[in-house]
């Protein structure tokens, strides 16, 4: 029971973080990121990825582990379609991360690609859309016998 709870409240934990650090970061990877701004970006990319990484153990645990039978998320879609948009997720953060990575030791300002915004962008609206169908499956919608 404890260790369910647990993984309940560091699911939730790593969710909140990640969607305040995508929030922050998409204020701030746009247009023009003066010099040195983006080492402080790189640093807030990869405590977004340790929180998604925290997301993925503790979704991990609740389904295989503690709580309810496997089988409860494995023969439902709406748990599937959950798992397809978190991995969207993802490979949508590939390029932005990238881009940081590249120009994280740049002493002059750097200009961002549109393209790169409207990532972060999309990766958020998945993000939004996420929660409701983890609503949804944990009462049992989308089940297949
Ligand atoms: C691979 C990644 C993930 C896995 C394997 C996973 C798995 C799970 C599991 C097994 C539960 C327990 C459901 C129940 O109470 O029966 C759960 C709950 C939940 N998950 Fe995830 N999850 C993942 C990612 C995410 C993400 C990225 C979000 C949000 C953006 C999210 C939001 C939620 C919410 C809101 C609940 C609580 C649902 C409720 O109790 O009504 N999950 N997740």
């Amino acid at each position: 029971m404890t260790t369910d709870l647990l993984l309940r409240y560091f699911h939730f934990l790593g969710i909140f973080a990640m969607f305040a650090l995508l929030t922050v970061q998409h204020m701030q990877l746009k247009g023009q990121v003066e010099a040195g701004g983006m080492r402080k970006i790189a640093v807030m990319d990869a405590v977004y990825g340790g929180s998604a990484l925290i997301v993925l153990l503790c979704g991990l645990g609740m389904w295989f582990w503690v709580g309810k039978p496997a089988g409860f998320y494995s023969q439902n879609w709406v748990f599937h379609t959950k798992i397809t948009l978190f991995v969207l997720v993802g490979i949508l953060s590939f390029m932005p991360t990238r881009f940081i990575l590249k120009n994280r030791r740049n002493t002059t300002a750097v200009s961002v690609p549109k393209s790169i915004t409207m990532m972060i962008r999309v990766e958020l609206l998945l993000m939004c859309i996420i929660p409701l169908l983890a609503v949804l499956m944990a009462n049992g919608v989308g089940y297949i016998n």
